[in-house]
């Protein structure tokens, strides 16, 4: 049985700075072999200690169990602060919960169901796009890219991909990630605070374009609002609720910062695992043909599709497990503690790696296989409670999880049900940690018309 394409693990042993060099190409091939067994593992430098924990039980305390204890780090933001500002993603302590109750009701079960017309919409129009290529060879995450941005525009402003200023966002998101590449780094080898934070002019300078954009948006929307004219879609919803506690709302700047990590949180990841999901359909052609009968379903545009979409879930769920979008997260300890009978300082840095749990060796029956019927076993089940993390847990998981197990599985399947796919590339793409879990070149994947 053919394996998806796992990145190469360094030697056991290396210095500092042959991994920092490692580090900066890629942190998943930054790694040794031996975090695909271990419970638990120490980075000793001279400035600081790293500790990525690999066991279901130190995962829990850290995420669910004492999650103020273990806040985000503040390194972890560096790259992303010109963005981003104070937005949620970055936030800790009282902010993080306030904006949070602000946010959460927007993405609730049943408010997830009422943007399914604006999915729907972005899934026909991904369609067309591939139709338009059919019988060509495409790029496909810059497919995926553009559909679940188009997915997040819909949903949050009821604008297509197409309007002017969505379009515009876009593009500059593609430049703000080319000029800030190496976006996690500090996170794990700390720089001394001394050291002056450099952010590249052309970054600093694409981030004012894209918050200028994002303002743009938000102030309109915020007049629609006092005029009683706006869509009811999630950027109203969010910019109406009041938090229950303080009575406040955001303003326009609080909610450009908040809109900046919606468009970014929510389409890089949904990207980078439709097209993963798509390679694989490429590589399983079973499943393919399998996926493909399922999405003979979907007709109308009517949520109770999604629950006739069951191997499409699980295919997906599979994809996130071999390629979690976001394959490692960063904490901080805020005072002593032991971990494994050894003991953890304060101020250290707690890395949880859903890319390393997700294969864990003595966790998961085959690891390394693609196998979407294991979410049915009895190993699978457990592993999906104690070791499948691709949107973290606790208190502070992705409050967009909900929406991405309806997107995604919805993408696939509306693709599949028109195209046939395949991959005829001499190597397998290779994944690296970008923003997200990307393959190092491209997926070239042929689209053909069913
Ligand atoms: C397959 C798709 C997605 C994956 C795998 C994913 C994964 C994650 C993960 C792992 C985190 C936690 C990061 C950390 O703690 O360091 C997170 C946070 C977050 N995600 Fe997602 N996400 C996805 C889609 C979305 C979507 C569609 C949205 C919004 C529309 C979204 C919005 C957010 C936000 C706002 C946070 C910050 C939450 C906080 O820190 O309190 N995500 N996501």
């Amino acid at each position: 049985m053919i394996q998806p394409p796992k990145p190469p693990s360094r030697p056991n042993k290396v210095s500092l700075w042959q991994y920092m060099k490692l580090f900066r190409q890629d942190i998943l091939s930054a790694q040794p072999a031996r975090l695909y067994r271990a419970w638990m593992a120490e980075f000793r430098t001279p400035f600081f200690r790293s500790y990525m924990v690999n066991q279901p039980e130190l995962v829990k305390k850290v995420l669910k169990t004492r999650p103020d204890d273990f806040p985000k780090s503040d390194r972890i933001g560096e790259g992303l602060r010109p963005l981003l500002g104070n937005s949620v993603f970055l936030t800790n302590g009282d902010t993080w919960k306030r904006q949070r109750r602000i946010i959460d009701p927007a993405f609730e079960g049943g408010r997830v169901r009422e943007t399914f017309g604006a999915m729907w919409d972005a899934a026909e129009a991904a369609a067309h796009r591939l139709d338009a290529v059919a019988g060509q060879t495409v790029e496909i995450e810059s497919e995926t890219s553009h559909a679940a941005a188009d997915v997040i525009f819909r949903t949050l402003f009821s604008i297509p991909i197409e309007h002017a200023v969505a379009r515009d966002v876009f593009e500059e998101f593609r430049i703000y990630q080319r000029s800030q590449p190496i976006l996690n780094i500090a996170a794990f080898v700390p720089l001394p605070r001394w050291m002056p934070r450099l952010f590249r002019r052309d970054t600093r300078a694409s981030a004012a374009r894209i918050r200028a954009l994002i303002t743009q948006l938000t102030q309109t929307r915020m007049a629609e609002i006092d005029a009683g004219t706006a869509p009811a879609d999630l950027a109203t919803k969010i910019m109406t609720t009041t938090d229950p506690e303080t009575g406040d709302r955001f303003d326009t700047d609080e909610m450009v910062d908040q809109v900046a990590i919606f468009f970014l949180a929510g389409h890089e990841t949904s990207a980078s695992a439709l097209a993963w999901a798509l390679y694989l359909m490429a590589q399983f052609p079973d499943w393919q043909d399998r996926l493909a009968a399922e999405a003979q379903a979907m007709q109308d545009c009517d949520f109770a599709v999604m629950s006739k979409l069951r191997l499409s879930r699980d295919v997906f769920r599979e994809t996130l497990r071999l390629y979690p979008p976001v394959p490692m997260m960063v904490r901080e300890t805020t005072c002593p503690e032991t971990f494994r009978e050894r003991a953890v300082p304060k101020r250290s840095q707690v890395v949880l790696s859903p890319w390393h749990l997700h294969r864990h060796e003595r966790l998961w029956d085959r690891p390394d296989d693609f196998d979407p019927d294991r979410w049915q076993t009895e190993n699978g089940k457990q592993c999906g409670r104690d070791a499948y993390i691709p949107f973290s847990e606790g208190a502070r998981v992705c409050p967009g999880a909900g929406f991405a197990m309806i997107e995604g599985p919805l993408l696939l399947s509306r693709i599949l049900r028109d195209f046939r796919i395949s991959y005829e590339e001499d190597m397998p793409p290779v994944p690296v940690a970008h923003l997200t879990v990307r393959s190092k070149s491209g997926i070239r994947l042929k689209i053909v018309r069913r």
